[in-house]
């Protein structure tokens, strides 16, 4: 698909969706919405050979610096719901993403932006990203689910001051709360997302996909995560895979994996 506010390239398995708004410090705006809703749910999921998906910001100042505020303009209760509803959705089809997906937060990283990088499923900081949810300064409570992930990253203490004192935090406080998973030099948070991604491709999709899903399962208050984990052993014991990994073991070579 032809992208308005999204690149999206593809190399080595790995799709990189660039959020293109360079001038509005990538600001996610409803375009910015239905493209990535377009490439979670459709363009991603169609592609044979994907081992991971890489989110990153347009040019050198920002990752996301947020919702689009300009957008804001005539909101009244239902349409703020919706709006918020919207982007509830949107980022739990990437949490949900059968493969990893990384955020390599190259710069402000902040309301829906810092709550787009936590829907991923890890984030790679840049020496100079900054984290916070401004949205008290506006008026307004986070409104896709920064409230609720950001406890589940940092713990209810740090988040109740983050959220209330909407206080931007640098990348290595970011990194010493459990924020983001790794600091790298400026500029080389795609090529860190890349490496942690290569990996990954090394491994068996089908248990890749099972352990993304067990893992959000423990956060799932309708879900039991543990009777989820029991099931996804159980499925994947009979997949041509687990029986390769385990021939591999025995014969002291790499396994080959086919997804199977
Ligand atoms: N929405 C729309 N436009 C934005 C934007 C946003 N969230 N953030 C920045 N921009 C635009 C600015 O309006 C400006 O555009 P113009 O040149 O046309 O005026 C351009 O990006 C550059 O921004 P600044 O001139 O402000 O850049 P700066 O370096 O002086 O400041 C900043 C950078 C501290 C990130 C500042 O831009 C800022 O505070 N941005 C807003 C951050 C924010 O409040 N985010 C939360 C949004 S609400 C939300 O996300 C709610 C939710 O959960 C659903």
């Amino acid at each position: 698909m032809d992208y308005q506010s999204l690149i999206v390239t593809y190399e080595d398995g790995i799709a990189t969706i660039t959020i293109n708004r360079e001038r509005a410090l990538n600001a996610l705006n409803k375009v910015v919405f239905s493209e990535l809703r377009h490439f979670f749910s459709v363009e991603g999921p169609a592609q044979e050979n994907l081992s991971g998906v890489i989110i990153t910001g347009a040019g050198e100042k920002a990752f996301a610096a947020g919702a689009d505020i300009k957008e804001f303009a005539g909101l009244n209760a239902e349409k703020a719901m919706a709006l918020s509803q919207y982007g509830h959705e949107v980022f739990f089809m990437i949490e949900q993403f059968p493969k990893p997906v990384i955020a390599a937060v190259n710069g402000f990283s902040l309301g829906g932006g810092c709550e787009l990088a936590m829907a991923c499923h890890m984030r790679i900081a840049g020496a100079k990203a900054r984290f916070g949810q401004p949205e008290v300064n506006l008026g307004l409570t986070p409104g896709y689910a920064g409230t609720q992930r950001l406890i589940q990253l940092i713990g209810k203490s740090k988040a109740m001051e983050l959220l209330l004192t909407a206080d931007m935090i640098k990348a290595d406080e970011a990194l010493s709360l459990g924020l983001v998973n790794h600091v790298v030099e400026q500029g080389e948070e795609v090529a860190k997302a890349k490496e942690i991604l290569m990996k990954i491709g090394t491994k068996a999709p089908l248990a890749v996909a099972k352990v993304i899903e067990c893992v959000n399962a423990y956060f799932d208050k309708t879900a039991d995560g543990f009777e989820h984990e029991v099931k996804s052993f159980g499925l994947l014991a009979e997949t041509e895979d687990f029986v390769e990994g385990a021939k591999a073991f025995v014969e002291k070579r790499k396994a080959v994996f086919k997804g199977k």
